[in-house]
C-alpha cells in the first residue's frame, strides 16, 4: 500500500460524518416537503442526493483501504464493510431515482433503505473503534460485587472484565493491534506478532505485564497514553492471575478483587461518628500500664501502646483489654507482645485502625490473612515476624495501605519486589534501602584518660536522647538510633523509625516524652 493511499484510508473516520449528515438532511427535507405538500426548487434536491451518494462512495472506499491495513480482521469488520458498500450503492440509487417523477415511491423506498443500512453500519463501526458493547455499556448493571468471602476470584469474574474495559477497544476480534486479540482464552494464549504475551506462572517474563508496568510516557506502554488506564489494583489482579499460572477455569484465590474506583470508601471524619471509650475500659488499660491517649486532643479515637506491658501480654490479655475499645482504636502497637494469630481477627474488626505495629510478635501468614480487605489500615509493621510468601497476596488485599514494614519478617526479597511492583504508591520498607539519615550516636571509644568522671553517664550527655520511648513505634529507645531534631536528640527503637519521623515530624513531635 502506498503511503498516500494509507493516509486516504485513515481519513475514513473523518469522512464518514459527511454521508451521515447529508443523508439525514435529505430525509428531513423530504419529510418537510411531504408534510407541506410543497414543491422543491428544481434541481436542488437532486444536487443534494448526488452529494450524499458521492460522499458515501468516497467514505466506503476509504473504509475499504483502511480495512486492508494489518490489525483489522474478523466478522465485525467484514460486516461493517459490506453494510458500508451496500449503503454507497443504495445512495447512488437514491440519487438516480430522485429526479424521476414516475419513480417517486421507489425513490422513497431507496431513501429508507439507505437509512436502514446506515444505522447498523455506524453501530458496527463504533464497535470496531470502541470495542464490543460500547453503545449499551451505560445500560448494563455494574459488575456484581464479590461475596464477602472473596470466593469469586476467577478469570471470568475478575480478569476478563478488566481486559474488556481497558484493552478490547484495540485488541478485539475486529481490531488486532499488534496482532494481539485479548478476547478469548485461545487468542490470549496465542499472543501477538511477537509471540505469546503471557508466561503462565511468571509475570516477570510476560510481555503483557511488562507493557502494563512501563511508564505511561513509554511508547510501548499499554494501554497507550490518552486511553483509559487500568488501576494499580487491576494491574495487580492481572499479575496475580498470571503468577497463579494464568488459569481460565476455576477459582484463583491469589487474585485480589480490585476495588472499583467509585466504591472506594470516601474518607469521612472518623471522629464525628465514634462514641468515646468508656472510663472503665480506659482504666483497665491503664491498670495494666498500657499507654492510651487520644490521637489528637478532643478526639474519641485512641492511640494505644502496649510497650510497657508487652512481656505480660498474651492473646487472652490483649483481647480482654482491646475488645471494649474496639471502635476507638486508631493507632495500636502490640510490638513485642506474646500475641499470636488468634488476636488478629479482633484487630481486623477495628473499624478505625489506621496504624498497627505487630513487630516481634508470633503473628504468621494466617494473621495477615485475617487483615485482608481492612478498609482504613494505612500502616502495618510486621518486622521480626514469621511470615512467608503467602502473606504477599494478603498484603495486596489492603486497599488503604500506604506504609509497610517487613524487615526480618520472613518475606523474601522476591516477595518484597512483587509488593513494590504491585503497589507503587506504598512505601515498602524491608530494611534494604539505607536512606534513613541516622546519626550513629554510638558511644565513642573511651580512653582511660577521658573516662567519665564518677557519676557521669556512659553516653555523652549531649547525645543522650530526650525521650525514652520511640515516638514512631512506642518501643523502648535504643540510643544507637538517634537524630538531631530542633536542637534536641531524639531516640528511636530501630533504624527505620527516623525515616518515618522525618517524613512528618509534626505528627510525632507531641509524642516525645
Ligand atoms: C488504543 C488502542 C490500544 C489499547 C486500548 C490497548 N492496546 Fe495494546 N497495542 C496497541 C497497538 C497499536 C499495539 C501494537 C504496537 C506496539 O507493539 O506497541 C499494541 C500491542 C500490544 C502488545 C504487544 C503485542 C505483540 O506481540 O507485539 C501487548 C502485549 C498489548 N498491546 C497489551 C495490551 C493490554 C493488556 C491492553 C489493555 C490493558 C492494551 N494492550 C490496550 C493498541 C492498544
Amino acid at each position: 500500500m502506498t503511503d498516500l493511499l494509507a493516509v486516504f484510508g485513515r481519513l475514513h473516520p473523518l469522512l464518514l460524518h459527511l454521508p451521515i449528515g447529508l443523508l439525514a438532511g435529505l430525509v428531513a427535507l423530504e419529510l418537510v416537503l411531504w408534510a407541506r405538500r410543497a414543491i422543491p426548487p428544481a434541481g436542488f434536491m437532486s444536487v443534494w442526493a448526488w452529494m450524499t451518494a458521492a460522499s458515501a462512495v468516497v467514505t466506503a472506499t476509504a473504509g475499504y483501504v483502511l480495512s486492508r491495513e494489518p490489525g483489522y480482521a474478523g466478522e465485525t469488520v467484514t460486516n461493517h464493510l459490506r453494510l458500508g458498500i451496500a449503503f454507497a450503492v443504495s445512495s447512488i440509487l437514491v440519487a438516480i431515482l430522485q429526479s424521476r417523477e414516475r419513480y417517486r415511491w421507489a425513490y422513497r423506498v431507496a431513501l429508507l433503505a439507505s437509512l436502514g443500512l446506515l444505522l447498523p453500519a455506524g453501530h458496527l463501526g463504533a464497535t470496531i473503534t470502541h470495542g464490543e458493547g460500547f453503545l449499551t455499556e451505560p445500560l448494563r448493571a455494574a459488575r456484581p460485587a464479590p461475596d464477602a468471602s472473596g470466593d469469586v476470584s476467577t478469570f471470568a469474574g475478575i480478569v476478563q472484565p478488566i481486559l474488556e474495559q481497558k484493552c478490547l477497544a484495540c485488541h478485539s476480534e475486529a481490531k488486532h493491534k499488534g496482532g494481539l486479540v485479548l478476547h478469548s482464552p485461545e487468542t490470549i494464549q496465542a499472543g501477538g506478532f511477537d509471540g505469546p504475551v503471557i508466561v503462565a506462572g511468571d509475570p516477570g517474563r510476560s510481555e503483557l505485564m511488562r507493557r502494563l508496568r512501563l511508564p505511561l510516557a513509554d511508547e510501548d506502554h499499554m494501554p497507550p497514553d490518552g486511553k483509559p488506564q487500568p488501576t494499580a489494583q487491576e494491574i495487580a489482579a492481572i499479575e496475580a492471575w498470571i503468577a497463579a499460572g494464568a488459569p481460565f477455569e476455576g477459582v484463583v484465590t491469589a487474585i485480589v478483587q480490585p476495588v472499583p474506583v467509585s466504591e472506594t470508601p470516601q474518607p469521612v471524619d472518623p471522629a464525628a461518628t465514634v462514641a468515646p471509650a468508656t472510663p472503665q475500659a480506659l482504666e483497665a488499660l491503664r491498670q495494666q500500664l498500657v499507654h492510651v491517649e487520644p490521637v489528637e486532643s478532643g478526639s474519641p479515637l485512641l492511640w494505644v501502646d502496649f510497650a510497657a506491658a508487652a512481656q505480660r501480654t498474651g492473646d487472652a490479655e490483649a483481647q480482654a483489654l482491646l475488645d471494649p475499645v474496639r471502635d476507638q482504636v486508631a493507632e495500636l502497637s502490640l510490638s513485642r507482645c506474646q500475641i499470636s494469630d488468634a488476636t488478629v481477627p479482633l484487630l481486623a474488626r477495628m473499624p478505625h485502625l489506621r496504624r498497627l505495629d505487630l513487630r516481634t510478635t508470633l503473628v504468621t501468614d494466617a494473621g495477615v490473612a485475617a487483615l485482608r480487605n481492612h478498609a482504613v489500615l494505612e500502616e502495618l509493621v510486621l518486622a521480626q515476624t514469621r511470615l512467608s510468601e503467602a502473606s504477599v497476596d494478603h498484603l495486596l488485599a489492603l486497599p488503604a495501605l500506604r506504609r509497610l514494614y517487613l524487615w526480618n519478617s520472613g518475606v523474601s526479597g522476591e516477595g518484597v519486589a512483587r509488593l513494590r511492583a504491585a503497589l507503587p504508591d506504598v512505601v515498602v520498607d524491608a530494611g534494604d534501602r539505607p536512606d534513613a539519615a541516622v546519626v550513629q550516636a554510638e558511644a565513642a571509644i573511651q580512653l582511660t584518660s577521658d573516662a567519665p568522671l564518677p557519676g557521669q553517664e556512659d553516653t555523652p550527655a549531649d547525645l543522650k536522647p530526650v525521650n525514652s520511648v520511640c515516638p514512631v513505634s512506642g518501643s523502648p529507645v535504643n540510643p544507637k538510633y538517634s537524630i538531631l531534631f530542633n536542637g534536641r536528640v531524639v531516640g528511636f527503637c530501630c533504624p527505620n523509625c527516623p525515616k518515618e519521623f522525618w517524613a512528618d515530624p509534626a505528627r510525632f513531635e507531641a509524642k516525645l516524652q
